[in-house]
């Protein structure tokens, strides 16, 4: 069993295969936390230590006790207000304007299943895989109520928390803070890993020990962004790629968001994940309730190799959904890079006509085919075909290309508008804009409000006439600024306009699944800028970044590996010198950094000669041979590419009978230093035949020795090597 309540102790524990959570509803009513680790029988709350500490202060209820004080104890909903002056998870203004709650522990319920959330992306799991634990608080005083979810999907290593809160008063109140997920640990020294970035160079890797006060990791800017990911890792200091404890905190939201890691006075450790508190007001009339978005956790004693492993597995099977979620995803070829805004129909159908002669399978048109769109100055919003331009109807194109034997897909950004569009010369109050100031330009566009249901409904219906009309496989769902000027006219409190437009963002994708179910989606914000695993309920995969350099991305996938699976990861060949970096690589590498990802291609094809055309068909035929491998199998970093000359990284099926390892040399020297890469995950005891070599090697050395990695002159090498288990040696 999932989840056992213990009577006698008055303890919830959650068991996964291979972790216990445990929390205690204490003398008072409070809800503690007890325990998240390495599974464990029996009751922790002999943790729970009590002393009399300065300026720590006690709940009014402990009487004369003043070892017992809320500042120093472990719990699973710390709130402003209670005499806890670490970051709490919930802050709210009361009807008479104060601030405070205090959530006193009323009742549970465990049911099977994994609980689903009104309006918000969550894990899904069967009746047999999952079970739930609602746990309901109330404050006496207010009689604001919360339901803390517990989804424990045991077999997974995966719980998840969310969070209901209803106003049972009689007038308005605001939450001015909520966040589902915290984790306070009573002792221990731990590193945060978070991933940071910038548009084009999205996810590095950076590693902090939890210090003393906090340390943020948050996006204010309305979208999760390319700056920080809502995904965070706490790991013990010494622990590696593949020994160690680590825990993961996945936010399952795609809006601003705010991490909050502290070491407090007593050296214990709390970290939070949840909604950001900026540009948050949030109002709850008499009996309204508000839902928290879910976050991900996850516990590894196995370092955080098998920490991501658990992840990407949530993630692939218990979150992506549709008929694509287990499919091999078309091998596409996207018009970006080929032809930015210069499309017509004969480019479009000459793209095509090349791609379908490499093997390609999909052509996907990108910017430019609709409205007054030459370029990013004018044209979004206005979501009609510009037969003009285009020099012919969309359905014809697609006739054509689909004769060729190509699927055809779309881009679309649902969500902007520029000022130079008939959208905003006839409801220009539909954009995000503060009255009276001039709004914040980002690619001269402004971003809609997607808050208000009759803009929802608008874009929903124009995008829907082109959807209706021809034969749309793909679309690529992009946003190319983040938010800002959030005032809407749809609400007199602002406070609730970022978490509404995400709702809105989240309708919008929800009415686009039901209605096409043969669509796939690929996410997209200026490449990785929204890169979360809310988008992921509905885009089975992303573009992982606008930057297309194979070296820059050996990184930025690296990066990205920690909390998503390699099929979420839009990664494409482009033509070199790269348009990012003007950097100029071998299309085998370009190809073997590709292959860790949804494949495709960003070029135009009749810019390359005979023999790059014939490398291309090969690196497709390639991709289809391991495509199962690659998007199904189990993923190991075998390096790390920030700190090593090499970027590598394995896939491994699931009986370990097949593996593919793949390496780029990130740097050429003379009389180099020979570079050895160790493998993971290989049936101990088995040999293991190279595929091109026919050479056979012990698993154990494999794993313990390494495999050299040759040396070729030139810079940015890439080396693939195919291995198949031979079955068990004679001992
Ligand atoms: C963004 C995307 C690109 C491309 C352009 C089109 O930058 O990330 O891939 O679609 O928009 O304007």
């Amino acid at each position: 069993m999932g989840i056992i309540f213990n009577e006698k102790n008055d303890t919830f524990t959650l068991h996964t295969k291979d972790a216990t959570y445990q929390m205690k509803v204490d003398k008072y009513g409070f809800l503690l936390h007890l325990y998240y680790g390495r599974r464990t029988d029996g009751c922790m709350d002999y943790l729970l230590q009590y002393a009399d500490r300065g300026f720590s202060g006690n709940p009014y209820d402990a009487g004369d006790d003043r070892t017992y004080s809320m500042d120093a104890l472990p719990q699973e909903l710390p709130c402003q207000g209670t005499g806890d002056y670490r970051n709490p998870a919930v802050i709210i203004r009361n009807a008479d304007g104060s601030y405070g709650c205090d959530f006193r522990y009323r009742g549970y319920r465990i049911t099977k299943g994994k609980y689903a959330i009104p309006g918000l992306p969550a894990v899904y799991a069967g009746e047999e895989e999952a079970e739930t634990l609602e746990i309901d608080l109330e404050d006496p005083v207010t009689r604001t109520a919360v339901t803390l979810f517990y989804g424990v999907l045991p077999e997974q290593n995966i719980i998840t928390r969310s969070a209901r809160i209803k106003n049972n008063g009689r007038e308005k109140i605001y939450l001015k803070k909520a966040q589902a997920a915290c984790l306070d640990f009573v002792s221990g020294e731990y590193d945060l890993l978070c991933f940071y970035g910038r548009h084009a160079m999205e996810r590095n890797v950076q590693r902090t020990p939890v210090a003393h006060g906090t340390q943020v990791i948050a996006s204010r800017r309305g979208t999760s962004s390319h700056q920080y990911n809502p995904m965070l890792i706490l790991a013990g200091r010494d622990t590696t790629e593949e020994a160690g404890n680590c825990y993961a905190m996945s936010f399952v939201y795609s809006g601003s968001f705010k991490g909050e890691a502290e070491k407090d006075q007593y050296n214990q450790t709390r970290v939070l994940l949840g909604l950001s508190d900026e540009l948050f007001s949030y109002p709850l009339e008499e009996g309204e309730v508000f839902f928290v978005p879910e976050v991900i956790l996850t516990y590894s004693g196995e370092g955080l190799g098998k920490l991501s492993q658990n992840l990407h597995y949530c993630i692939r099977k218990h979150l992506c959904r549709g008929k694509y979620r287990d499919c091999i995803r078309p091998i596409l070829l996207n018009s970006w890079e080929a032809s930015y805004f210069d499309i017509s129909t004969e480019s479009v159908y000459q793209l095509a006509k090349q791609a379908a002669d490499l093997g390609v399978e999909m052509l996907v048109m990108d910017d430019g085919w609709f409205g007054k769109r030459d370029d990013d100055n004018s044209g979004l919003g206005d979501w009609y075909v510009n037969e003009k331009k285009l020099g012919g109807s969309l359905d014809v194109l697609i006739r054509r290309i689909n004769e060729l034997g190509l699927k055809f897909g779309i881009w679309f950004e649902p969500e902007g508008v520029n000022e130079d569009s008939d959208l905003f010369r006839t409801h220009p109050d539909w954009a995000l804009r503060i009255p009276g100031r001039n709004p914040v330009r980002a690619r001269n566009q402004l971003i809609l409000d997607f808050s208000r249901p009759e803009v929802v409904d608008h874009i929903f219906e124009k995008m829907c006439t082109v959807l209706d009309s021809c034969n749309i496989e793909y679309i690529k769902w992009d946003l190319n600024r983040s938010l800002s000027d959030c005032f809407s006219r749809g609400t007199k409190d602002q406070g609730r306009v970022m978490y509404d437009y995400v709702l809105g963002l989240y309708d919008f994708l929800e009415r686009i699944v039901n209605r096409y179910p043969h669509i796939l989606l690929e996410g997209c914000s200026g490449g990785g800028g929204r890169f979360d695993a809310g988008m992921l309920y509905y885009t089975p995969q992303i573009w992982c970044s606008d930057n297309t350099d194979a070296v820059d991305r050996v990184k930025i996938q690296y990066g990205t590996s920690f909390g998503y699976p390699v099929s979420a990861v839009g990664a494409h060949v482009s033509d070199v010198p790269n348009h990012q970096t003007g950097r100029i690589t071998p299309l085998y590498t370009r190809g073997i950094t590709a292959m860790a990802g949804t494949f495709g291609y960003e070029l135009n094809p009749a810019k390359m000669n005979e023999e790059e055309k014939q490398e291309i068909r090969k690196q497709i035929k390639t991709y289809q041979k391991y495509a199962h491998l690659i998007l199904d199998g189990l993923y190991y970093r075998l390096t790390d590419p920030f700190a090593q000359e090499t970027g590598a990284w394995e896939f491994v099926s699931r009986d370990a009978s097949e593996v593919l390892v793949n390496v780029v040399m990130q740097e050429i020297h003379g009389n180099m230093t020979q570079n050895y890469i160790r493998l993971k995950g290989l049936l101990p005891g088995c040999s293991y035949q190279e595929q091109e070599s026919g050479k056979v090697y012990a698993a154990e050395a494999l794993m313990e020795a390494g495999i050299p990695v040759p040396c070729r002159m030139g810079e940015y090498q890439a080396y693939q090597m195919y291995f198949i288990r031979m079955g068990l040696d004679e001992k």
